[in-house]
């Protein structure tokens, strides 16, 4: 969600504020806004829409300032302008404070502060954070002292990052469900929200963890819980290279991230297959594997692209491993008093690892005994760091907001679970060999759909201008229709609909007509014929098609207006294969139509509110 960086050291922190915030805009870019303190002097600009309308004011900071903090904003309370953007400061204008969360009790204080004859200008719930410290700082308190009182009254969400003109040697961060990482410099120190706004100053970074507040000087640092004990923090060193969160002479992250798909896919396997005794090796699930070998049951938890990876991996479990398999939206499991089993496996998957829900659900499990594992993408996240085990899906950064690389790399590393599972079940060698050998050959499938670019490109123009199109597929394929037409809403407002095949009768059949298309997805499965047949019912209704088919697959082209022809694999690795077509299909058409593919309005990237 919002974007938080900041900065205390020597240098005039302007210009790596606003770099900061550009890397950080994937996360909300509804308006944005700087904080800064010099030589006891503030000053505060913001304005409403992307970091480049805050870029374009610089001329208006007449201070150098060598201590800031910096935020690009999704809105949650109060519409997107300049009052409701960050940072929010006091009546003197001389306290700032950025917030990613939600303060749910922020009625409450707005209300015991203004009987106190405290003005609010904003409709944000932020607002009362500075308000409420700057109560304390009146009765006398230090700032550190005047944080640590005003987040005792807080309940809600937060991460935040604290400066006050009259104590402009530090900067001060919290964090309780939002995550904040510290950079560690030489005579300089960083905060933020994610470490791709901070990578290009420093590799060695301390993540806080929820109920943590740092102080943070420019040479030092000290980390306190919040009943003020000291805790002694491990520095990390990143690998995360600028490269990869680069464009790269791309238009748009999205295609480049379609496009990485042949080394994101081989990235998550990499060193992970056993070939000669047809299994998968994974590091991260050792130390849970007796116990994850014996239960009874696996949940998977997940929202978003991540769920429809967890939906697909429900299939893979229960055909493979033979162990029966939930899926559960995580916004849903935690609301709804699940019954968790003390033998249940739960896998939680997430791109970012900081889905405010996911989370919830993960410590809600745990908390009911189960095993919690995680899938994740962003080394150090929330997620992984609550676990108890857990297998990263190395996709690298994926920033634009509609995820691509990250789904096929979470559907990879599902299926070396898999088979790591069914080996030690039931499934014999041949078929273990079987499955590690075509998973070695999705990458250069993957090279090979890549160059259907063009076509893909021709069939968006011709359905750029529908209104409503639906996706269908069958088994391991209905998972695929499910995000195809995610893809589609998310990034080019048309309303789409995944549905399983045969389903259709059921319902969204009566939506067909000429205007109204459909995206098959049709490999030569053992549903082939159903799915021709479900194909013929749309055809009869003067429905227009696009067919996602095998190669060699003539008998299709009779019937379907348009095909994508892919290469052929196993059933269980189909998704991998038949997804990307559809990602490129969403991008064009989003492209044709004008629109912002890499941060669609109203979406973001990593959800960190409920
Ligand atoms: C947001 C993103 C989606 C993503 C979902 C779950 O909605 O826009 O692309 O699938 O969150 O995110 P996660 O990081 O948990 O996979």
């Amino acid at each position: 969600m919002c974007g938080i960086v900041g900065y205390i050291g020597s240098k005039n922190c302007v210009p790596l504020l606003i770099n900061g915030l550009k890397r950080l805009e994937y996360r909300g870019y509804d308006s944005a806004g700087l904080g800064l303190i010099s030589n006891g002097e503030s000053q505060v600009i913001k304005r409403k829409g992307k970091v480049v309308n805050l870029e374009k004011d610089l001329d208006k900071i007449n201070i150098s300032p060598t201590l800031g903090i910096a935020h690009t904003r999704w809105a949650t309370h109060g519409v997107p302008n300049e009052v409701n953007a960050h940072p929010h400061f006091n009546t003197d204008k001389n306290l700032f404070v950025i917030h990613n969360g939600i303060i749910e009790n922020y009625i409450t204080i707005k209300k015991g502060l203004q009987s106190l004859g405290y003005d609010f200008i904003s409709d944000t719930d932020s607002e009362v954070i500075p308000q409420l410290i700057d109560s304390f700082l009146k009765k006398g308190y230090s700032l550190v002292k005047a944080v640590h009182a005003a987040l005792s009254k807080l309940q809600g969400t937060y991460g935040i990052a604290v400066v006050y003109a009259k104590e402009p040697d530090k900067l001060i961060v919290a964090r309780k469900g939002s995550p904040l990482v510290i950079g560690v410099g030489e005579k300089e120190n960083f905060v933020a929200s994610d470490v791709s706004a901070i990578i290009s100053h420093t590799k060695h970074v301390v993540y806080l963890e929820d109920g943590e507040i740092a102080e943070i000087y420019s040479d030092r640092f000290y980390t306190r819980t919040l009943d003020e004990e000291i805790i002694d923090k491990e520095v990390h060193q990143i690998t995360m290279t600028i490269e990869e969160i680069d464009k790269s002479g791309y238009d748009h992250f999205m295609l480049k991230e379609i496009m990485e798909q042949p080394q994101s896919v081989c990235n998550s396997m990499r060193g992970r297959l056993i070939f000669e005794k047809g299994t998968s090796k994974l590091g991260g699930l050792e130390s849970v594997e007796e116990k994850l070998n014996k239960s009874k049951r696996i949940v998977i938890s997940a929202c978003g692209t991540s769920w429809h990876a967890a939906l697909t991996g429900e299939y893979m479990f229960e055909q493979h491993a033979r162990i029966p398999t939930e899926v559960e939206y995580a916004s849903e499991f935690r609301y709804r008093n699940p019954i968790v089993y003390p033998d249940d496996a739960m896998f939680f998957i997430s791109q970012s690892g900081e889905t405010a829900d996911t989370l919830a659900a993960l410590r809600e499990a745990k908390i009911r005994g189960a095993l919690v594992m995680g899938i994740c993408n962003v080394v150090g996240s929330s997620i992984p760091r609550e676990t108890h085990a857990g297998v990263y899906i190395h996709a690298g950064p994926e920033i634009g907001v509609a995820s691509t690389k990250a789904f096929t790399s979470q559907l990879v590393v599902l299926a070396l679970i898999t088979l790591n599972l069914a080996r030690k079940k039931n499934m014999s060698l041949i078929d273990g060999q079987n499955i590690a050998k075509e998973l070695d050959k999705l990458p250069e499938k993957i090279e090979q759909i890549l160059k259907l670019n063009d076509q893909i490109e021709e069939i968006a123009e011709e359905f750029k201008d529908a209104e409503n199109i639906l996706y269908l597929g069958r088994g391991y394929n209905f998972p695929v229709a499910l995000e195809g037409a995610l893809k589609l809403k998310e990034i080019s407002y048309i309303h789409a609909e995944g549905y399983p095949a045969a389903e259709m009768k059921h319902g969204p059949i009566a939506l067909i007509e000429d205007k109204v298309p459909s995206v098959f997805i049709a490999p030569q499965d053992s549903t082939y014929n159903k799915i021709i047949s479900n194909i013929e019912e749309v055809k009869a209704r003067k429905g227009r098609v696009i067919a996602i088919a095998n190669e060699g697959d003539d008998n299709i082209d009779r019937l379907v207006d348009y095909s994508i022809k892919i290469p052929e694999t196993i059933r269980m690795l189909m998704p991998i294969l038949s997804v990307i077509p559809l990602q490129l299909l969403a991008y064009h058409i989003a492209v044709k139509k004008g629109l912002d593919v890499d941060q669609p309005r109203n979406l973001a990237k990593s959800v960190t509110v409920e």
